[in-house]
C-alpha cells in the first residue's frame, strides 16, 4: 500500500478530515480533503461534523480549529511548526493603546496565538479585514501584529485611525521590490499579484492585493496568461492545476514559509494512527480568543 492509500484507509476508518493550507506541500495539497485560505478553512473547520480534524497547517491554525469546533480532535501532524509572526505583540502595547483610546478596537490578525486573540475584539484574515474594519463603529483600531496587512487596511479605510504594531511575516517582508521590477522587465506582459503581508513597496507595484485564495481565484477568472506572483511559492500547485496554459513568474529568491513545509505524509499519517499531537488552547484564554473568532465569521457574512 502506498502512503497515500495508507492515510487514505486510517482517515475513512476514523472519519477524519484533512484540512490543508495553500503554502503546505504539493503532495499534502494532493490528499487533503479541503485545500483553502485561512479564512475559507476557519469557516469550514467551524461546520465539520467529523470527530477528527487533521491541520496541515502552523498552530494558530490548529489552535483556531479547536475554538470553533471544541468538541473535535484537531490534530496537528508537527506541533513545532509555528508562525513567528503570530507572537509579535505585546499585551503591553495593546493594555496602552486602550488606556489611550476609549472607543478602541482591538482587531488581530488570525495569524496569532489564541492569547493575543484573548486580548483582542475581533479576528480578520487577509481576505476580510478590509471589510471587517470598515463595518466596525469604531473609529480608532488597533491592528495587530501584521503592519503590512495593518497598512493595506488602513489606506482603503482612510477615514479610520488605524494604529499599527511591528510585526511582520518574515517570509513576505523578505520579498524585494527589486526583484519584481526584474520579474516584470521580463516579462512586460505579466500582471503582478501580491499577498497583503508583503511590504509597502512590493504592495505599490501590484495590480490585484489579496489573499493566497484571492490571488488563485483572480489569475483562474483572468483570460490573461502570465503571472507574477509575490507570496510563498505553495500556491504554485493550485495555480497551475487550475490553469495549466498559464505562466506563473515568482521571485528569485522563492519565498518558502519552511514551518508551513514541516508537514509531511509521513507525520499525517503518524498522527492519524497515534492521535498524539492533539492542539490544546489554555482554559484561561479560550473563551476570549473564540469570542473574536466567532465575532469575525459572524462580521465576514
Ligand atoms: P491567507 O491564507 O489568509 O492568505 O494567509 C496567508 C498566510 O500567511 C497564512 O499563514
Ligand atoms: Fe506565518 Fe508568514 Fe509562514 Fe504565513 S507565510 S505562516 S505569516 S511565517
Amino acid at each position: 500500500m502506498t502512503i497515500q492509500e495508507e492515510i487514505k484507509k486510517l482517515k475513512e476508518e476514523k472519519q477524519a478530515v484533512i484540512l490543508a493550507h495553500y503554502y503546505v506541500r504539493p503532495e499534502v495539497q494532493e490528499i487533503a480533503d479541503y485545500i483553502g485560505d485561512s479564512f475559507y478553512l476557519s469557516k469550514i473547520a467551524a461546520k465539520l461534523e467529523n470527530p477528527i480534524i487533521v491541520y496541515c497547517g502552523v498552530s494558530f491554525m490548529g489552535e483556531s480549529g479547536c475554538l470553533l469546533s471544541p468538541d473535535k480532535k484537531v490534530l496537528m501532524p508537527d506541533k513545532t511548526a509555528d508562525c513567528p509572526m503570530a507572537h509579535m505583540v505585546l499585551k503591553e502595547e495593546v493594555e496602552a493603546a486602550r488606556k489611550n483610546y476609549e472607543d478602541l478596537a482591538v482587531v488581530c490578525y488570525i495569524n496569532s496565538t489564541a492569547e493575543i486573540k484573548s486580548w483582542s475584539d475581533v479576528s480578520v484574515t487577509s481576505a476580510n479585514a478590509v471589510k471587517i474594519v470598515k463595518n466596525l463603529p469604531n473609529k480608532n483600531i488597533l491592528f495587530i501584529p501584521d503592519k503590512n496587512l495593518g497598512r493595506h487596511v488602513a489606506e482603503q479605510i482612510p477615514e479610520k485611525n488605524v494604529m499599527l504594531v511591528n510585526g511582520y511575516c518574515p517570509i513576505h517582508e523578505k520579498i524585494l521590490a527589486e526583484e519584481i521590477r526584474e520579474l516584470k522587465a521580463i516579462h512586460p506582459e505579466a500582471e503582478i499579484l501580491v499577498h497583503p503581508e508583503c511590504s509597502e513597496e512590493v504592495n505599490a507595484m501590484a495590480d490585484y492585493i489579496g489573499s493566497t485564495s484571492g490571488i488563485i481565484q483572480y489569475a483562474s477568472e483572468s483570460e490573461k496568461k502570465e503571472w507574477i506572483i509575490a507570496t510563498e511559492v505553495g500556491v504554485r500547485y493550485e495555480l497551475e492545476k487550475r490553469n495549466p496554459d498559464n505562466h506563473f513568474y515568482f521571485p528569485k529568491t522563492e519565498p518558502v514559509c519552511t514551518d508551513m513545509k514541516l508537514i509531511t505524509l509521513e507525520k499525517i499519517l503518524h498522527v492519524l494512527k497515534t492521535e498524539e499531537n492533539q492542539a490544546e488552547v489554555a482554559a484561561e484564554t479560550a473563551d476570549a480568543a473564540k469570542r473574536t473568532l466567532d465575532k469575525m465569521l459572524e462580521l465576514a457574512k
